[in-house]
């Protein structure tokens, strides 16, 4: 099973993208595809068109362009949930010891890592950056 993720703008700023990449292959997850991406505004914010009512959306969307971050598809049983898990808490001084945002995030919007939620949002986002690939 496949999940998509991606390391942030601003783990990738920090310095973070290979310790992360690390955990992720340490909690038994194969790297299926991977490739850097500049995203625009407007890539951003199709991503993310889930959210577009949120008050968070414009200020979200300007992160998510403003620097490089890696795109990945994931596999692993059970790969959404965990994930989900090894990411920790949205906001990171909610996230539990050890997780990815616990180490690696700075803020509730700068948290390091994004993780598909369900089937139906990692199959959009598994297309929405790896258009025809293979990937079920
Ligand atoms: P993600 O989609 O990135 O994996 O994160 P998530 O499921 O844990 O959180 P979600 O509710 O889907 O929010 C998407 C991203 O929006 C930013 N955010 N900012 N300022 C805020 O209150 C706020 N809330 C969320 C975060 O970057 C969050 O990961
Ligand atoms: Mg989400």
């Amino acid at each position: 099973m496949r999940t998509f993720s991606i390391v942030k703008p601003d783990a990738v700023a920090a310095g973070h993208t290979g310790a992360i990449l690390q955990a992720l292959e340490g909690a038994g997850f194969r790297i299926a595809a991977m490739r850097m991406v500049r995203m625009t505004k407007s890539e951003a914010e199709g991503f993310y068109a889930v959210h577009r009512e949120r008050p968070f959306f414009s200020s979200l969307t300007d992160f998510m362009s403003s620097g490089p971050a890696v795109v990945m598809a994931l596999e692993r049983d059970d790969a959404i949930a965990e994930l989900r898990r090894l990411m920790g808490a949205t906001n990171p001084a909610d996230a539990a010891a050890g997780t990815i945002r616990a180490r690696f995030a700075s803020s509730i919007e700068r948290n390091a890592i994004h993780g598909s939620d369900a089937p139906e949002t990692a199959a959009f986002e598994l297309g929405y950056f790896f258009p025809g690939v293979e990937l079920t």
